[in-house]
Formats: C-alpha cells, structure tokens, sequence
C-alpha cells in the first residue's frame, strides 16, 4: 500500500502562503478579507467591515479586491509544490464566505509558478506616468488567455481613444470632488504613513494625479521625476460576462493573473476603477473598448523610466487576516 495522499500543507507553509496573498492589490489598500483554516480546508470570506460605502456601495471592488487574494494564494502555494481545488461561494449559512480550497501535493513546480510567485513581491501600484510597453501584441495575447482562463475578458483600449478617457477621468473627477461622502472616504484610507492599511503618501503623486486617467488623490509624495511628462502606458479593460459576485471573484483572480504575468515582464501596472463605478461611464467604457462585457476594471500598464519608489505598501498582520477553526471550539 502506498503512502496516504498529502492533502494539507502544513501551517508553515499556510502561514507564508497567506502571507504572501495579502500582498494582493486592493481598492485604496483594505484588504477585505479574512482566511479560516481547519484540518481539511482553508476558507476566504471577505470582510465586510472593511467595505467602502460611498465608493463601492454594492461591494463588487470589495469581492474583486478577494479575488485578487484568492489568485495569489494559489500562485503562492503552486510555487511550494500545491495544487488548490477551488470551491467558489460554497453552500453556507454565512454569505461572506467565498471560496473553499482543498489542496494536493504536485511532483514539482514549473518555473512559471515559481516566477510568479517571486513577481507577488515586487508587484506594486505606478500612479506615475509610464512609457509605453515593448511587444505589446505579443504580452496582450498572452493576457487575454491569462483572463480568458480565469473568466474574464480582456480589451485594449486604443491609443486613439486616449483623449476621450482622460477627459471623462477629467469630468468623473471634478463630480467626485463635489461628493463629500466619497471624499472623507478618501482621506480616511489615503495619505497617512502609520497604519497597516490604506494608501500611504509615499505612493501618492504630488500633484494629487499626475496622470490624466488616473484617479484623484489626496496630493502625496511619490518620488520621480514627473513635471513634462506624458503617459504613454496601454490601457486594458477587464470584463466580464454578467454581473454578479462570482463574476467579480473570478473577475478579481484575472486581475491578479494579469498583473503578476506583466510584473513578471518587467512592466509596471496601475489598476485603476474611478471609471466603472457608475452605470454611465461602464456604458461610456463598453463602448469605447467594444466590448461584450460588463466593465470592471480597467489597468494601464508600460515601463516606469528610473528612479522607480521600491517602497512596498503595508500590509495588515497575520493574526488579523488569519483564523483556525477548532473542532467544537469554534474560531480561534
Ligand atoms: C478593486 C481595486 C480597485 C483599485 N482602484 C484603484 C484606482 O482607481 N486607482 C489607483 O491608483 N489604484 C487602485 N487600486 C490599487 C490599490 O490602491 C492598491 O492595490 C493598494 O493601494 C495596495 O498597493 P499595492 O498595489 O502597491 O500593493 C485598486 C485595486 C483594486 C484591487
């Protein structure tokens, strides 16, 4: 007889896996979610105390922004020789409670997942402008099959479309600052250096946007150089076929495929989502991409010319992000 079947990491192992998918990008750095781990299973539920109500009234940022950690996970332990079968919203009594993963031992792991899994730590968020991308049909056919695979579609918005999108940024931007709601949202979770969530100041243009496209922020003090400088980075919408949480979750594990494959390559990336929180600019962007889909996202992606901030943005500790279910005893 052979020897029984590996079927659970061991927490070591969890533990830095996890570690490793709260590196996940998220809507203004809030890390919605919440690991429970028992003897056969680890679960992702997302944390709906950590919703933004004026930005993301319905949650969909806040289930996209799981998705993004649950793909990391995955690429995090694929790289430590572990397959994950994924259960998305399994039956439960708590609605929070999005995917269920059960894992199997692999004979090896491919360099691809082992580079993958290196590009979760130099991932990060350029709001600066960027240069455009080398080979780029070449990279945008392999992210649409990276998209395609995880359920998502993937359009370029194009070149000549440019002045359309930043002048509608433009506009969204100027009716965002008359929202006070959304703008005390924004300065609660962006700008501040000491707490383990939200979007530092370091990583923050100076001049509040220094790029069209690009939402506005609170002014920061991202360092490069950035006066005379135009944005040539590509666009790319996501999309998905419906609207509903699993497209979101599935949408959220596409983001985070096409952002690692392109850090992997050597380019910088932006997610950007000012634009598709309203019904009339997703219908405004569905056009503009031609797309089939529902809007989600949009990314710009390119090459940020040195100096480049190597600063990573902080992350919420272990022990907040990661529970153990004790048989009888409850969560722990
Ligand atoms: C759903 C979602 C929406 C986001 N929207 C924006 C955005 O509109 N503009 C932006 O600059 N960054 C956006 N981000 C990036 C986050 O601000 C970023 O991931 C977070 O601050 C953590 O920083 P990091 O990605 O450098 O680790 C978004 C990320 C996600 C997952």
């Amino acid at each position: 007889m052979g020897a029984p079947a590996e079927t659970m990491p061991d927490r070591r192992t969890l533990e830095s896996a996890v570690a490793l998918a709260s590196r996940a990008p998220s809507l203004h750095n809030s890390q919605p979610w919440r690991w429970i781990l028992d003897t056969a299973t680890l679960r992702l539920f997302s944390d709906n105390d950590r919703i933004l109500p004026a930005t993301d009234p319905s949650g969909r940022q806040m289930v996209l922004s799981c998705g993004a950690a649950l793909h990391h996970l995955q690429t995090a332990l694929a790289a430590q020789r572990w397959a994950s079968t994924i259960e998305r919203f399994p039956l439960s009594p708590d609605r929070q409670c999005l995917a269920t993963l059960r894992f199997h031992r692999l004979r090896g792991s491919s360099d691809t997942e082992i580079r993958l899994a290196a590009a979760i730590h130099r991932r990060r968020t350029e709001r600066l402008p960027m240069d455009a991308p080398p080979e780029w049909q070449r990279t945008v056919a392999a992210l649409r099959k990276l998209a395609e695979r995880a359920g998502a579609y993937l359009d370029v918005i194009g070149e000549h479309e440019r002045p359309v999108l930043d002048d509608m940024s433009r506009r969204i931007s100027r009716v965002r600052r008359a929202d006070l709601a959304y703008q005390s949202e924004l300065r609660w979770w962006t700008g501040h250096a000491v707490y383990p969530d939200g979007v530092p100041a370091d990583t923050l243009p100076a001049g509040g946007r220094a790029v069209a496209t690009e939402r506005e922020f609170p002014p920061g003090r991202a360092t490069g150089e950035t006066a005379a400088e135009e944005d040539r980075a590509a666009i790319l919408l996501l999309s998905t076929a419906t609207d509903g949480r699993p497209d979101w979750l599935r949408c959220g594990e596409a983001l985070s495929a096409v952002l690692l494959a392109c850090t992997d390559r050597g380019l910088a990336t932006c997610p950007v989502t000012h634009l598709t929180e309203s019904a009339a600019s997703r219908g405004f962007l569905r056009g503009l991409a031609g797309s089939d889909g529902v809007p989600q996202v949009l990314i710009r992606v390119g090459v940020r010319p040195p100096p480049r901030s190597d600063t990573a943005t902080p992350r919420r500790p272990l022990s907040e992000i990661l529970f153990r279910e004790h048989p009888g005893a409850g969560v722990g």
